[in-house]
């Protein structure tokens, strides 16, 4: 692990980091008394005061020893708000290399849980097919002289970390079978049983939806199923759905390349999940929860569903296919058929890259929730304000309800651009058998395809602290 605490003032770093509030920069004890007044002089000259991101570098000869010292500003102390001061740490930590030594006299700013977040983040790289390996670490020691236990952050951080990864890699590499393996190995080391219901299973199952979206890859499908039962006094169990698309080329109506390349991270939802049921378990919350991943690849050739097909499904429903790109909706319905009925969910949250109308609406600073239920959402922005995550409510009118209908079968996979994020949503509500959902569109935020101000490039690993946070309380 590159963070750690300690309370011994007195150790050998590369550099030594001190964090002020606006206006109350002062000088540590420790340094030497001709030090104190070159450093007031220092800090005077360049006008540092600790607003917001501010930054100032400075070298120090004392011992007979050349000391690296940074000051960083946190802005003023009444207006702090953890999720600026995250955005503050990543921007002027994310520079420094080596061995740190971080101190505050502030105790919200010396906050060992957000730093222990914020270095995750930043050490964090996918560079397995790069030529060139940003190799030195950020090693973080922050002093502190409370009785710090890192333990449930760590998992949360690498539980993260495991989401961002199963999204960079390629899908040539992440199939449908690979993702049922990692889990299973998951499941095995944080202690939460998976099961695995392979082509033949799913039939019996009837998922016909699913299938008729896996129907032309090489890449077989693979319903992953997870289950953790944390409280066996309770019989409420928390249902998670994730999007499982390995691949989405869009099928017969075939994707333009540029909207192609980055449809490997179809998988986001189900990364997402994963990484949930890894985080909890790993920190043995006692509640009962059950996954479902219906894992496939949306491909294209003479095996491929039309548009134009009726395709039947898990709930005995007849959907009509007007667009063989939309074809999330489709495995995300059997799958949420399947939890409900086969695994006797309380409840149901999907994750999705649903929609490219989701980003029209919010870019990537927001995830779309649509739900059946306020009290749900209520939890869920209580659970995501503790993160560095942001969550916005999006309608479900009768409107909405209203297109979905078709002429010739239950309903149809696709109305056109209109409120598509909305639309979509309304689909996937006729199969939640009126249970409390909610659907989380993360087309905009599960991955972004350029360094946004607390998540690099690629998978974010969003959602992951929300839904553990969630589930926990
Ligand atoms: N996986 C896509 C949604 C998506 C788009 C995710 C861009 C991330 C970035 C989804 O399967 C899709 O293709 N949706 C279509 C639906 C339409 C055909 C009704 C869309 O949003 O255009
Ligand atoms: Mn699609
Ligand atoms: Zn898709």
């Amino acid at each position: 692990m590159n963070f750690n605490v300690t309370k011994d003032f007195n150790q050998k770093f590369s550099k030594y980091v001190s964090i002020f509030f606006q206006d109350s920069v002062d000088i540590c004890e420790s340094v030497a008394d001709n030090n104190k007044e070159f450093m007031k002089q220092i800090i005077a000259q360049d006008n540092f005061t600790g607003k917001n991101g501010e930054v100032l570098s400075l070298n120090l000869f004392q011992n007979n020893e050349l000391i690296n010292m940074v000051l960083i500003g946190a802005g003023p102390k009444d207006t702090f708000s953890s999720n600026e001061y995250r955005l503050t740490l990543y921007k002027a930590l994310k520079s420094i290399k080596g061995d740190i030594f971080i101190s505050s006299k502030e105790e919200i700013l010396a906050d060992p849980y957000l730093l222990s977040e914020v270095v995750s983040h930043i050490n964090y790289r996918f560079d397995k097919y790069s030529e060139k390996k940003e190799d030195s670490l950020l090693k973080v020691t922050l002093f502190t002289d409370k009785n710090i236990d890192l333990t449930e952050i760590t998992h949360l951080n690498n539980a993260t970390l495991l989401t961002k990864d199963l999204i960079n890699e390629q899908a040539e590499v992440m199939t449908p079978k690979k993702l049922a393996e990692i889990t299973i190995a998951k499941g095995k080391e944080f202690g939460f049983e998976v099961e695995i219901l392979e082509e033949e299973q799913i039939k019996e199952l009837g998922m016909e939806a699913y299938l008729a979206v896996a129907r032309a890859s090489v890449n077989r499908p693979h319903l992953i199923v997870m289950r953790y039962f944390g409280d066996p006094n309770s019989d409420y169990i928390h249902g998670l759905v994730g999007k499982g698309l390995t691949y989405d080329s869009g099928g017969l109506s075939l994707k333009p390349t540029d909207s192609m390349v980055d449809m490997k991270d179809d998988m986001g939802g189900g990364a997402i999940v994963i990484g949930s049921m890894c985080a909890i378990a790993a920190n043995k919350l006692k509640k009962n929860v059950i996954a479902v991943v219906a894992a496939c690849e949306n491909s294209i050739g003479s095996k491929a569903y039309r548009p134009g097909d009726i395709i039947g499904s898990m709930s005995g429903k007849y959907i009509e296919v007007l667009n063989t790109d939309a074809e999330g909706r489709l495995t995300l319905a059997d799958a949420m058929t399947y939890i409900s009925k086969v695994e006797k969910a309380s409840e149901i949250i999907d994750v999705a890259t649903l929609t490219g109308a989701v980003m029209i609406a919010l870019g990537n600073a927001a995830t779309g929730v649509f739900t059946n239920q306020e009290e749900m959402f209520k939890k869920i922005m209580k659970a995501s304000s503790q993160w560095e995550e942001n969550y916005w409510l999006l309608p479900i009118y009768p409107e909405y309800r209203k297109l979905i209908k078709s002429d010739i079968a239950s309903i149809k996979n696709s109305t056109g651009r209109l409120a598509s994020a909305s639309t979509a949503a309304a689909f996937l509500e006729v199969f939640c058998e009126s249970l409390p959902w909610v659907h989380l569109d993360v087309a905009g935020t599960a991955s972004i395809d350029k360094d946004g101000e607390y998540y690099k490039k690629g998978g974010t690993g969003i959602g992951v602290k929300m839904l553990y946070s969630y589930i926990k309380d």
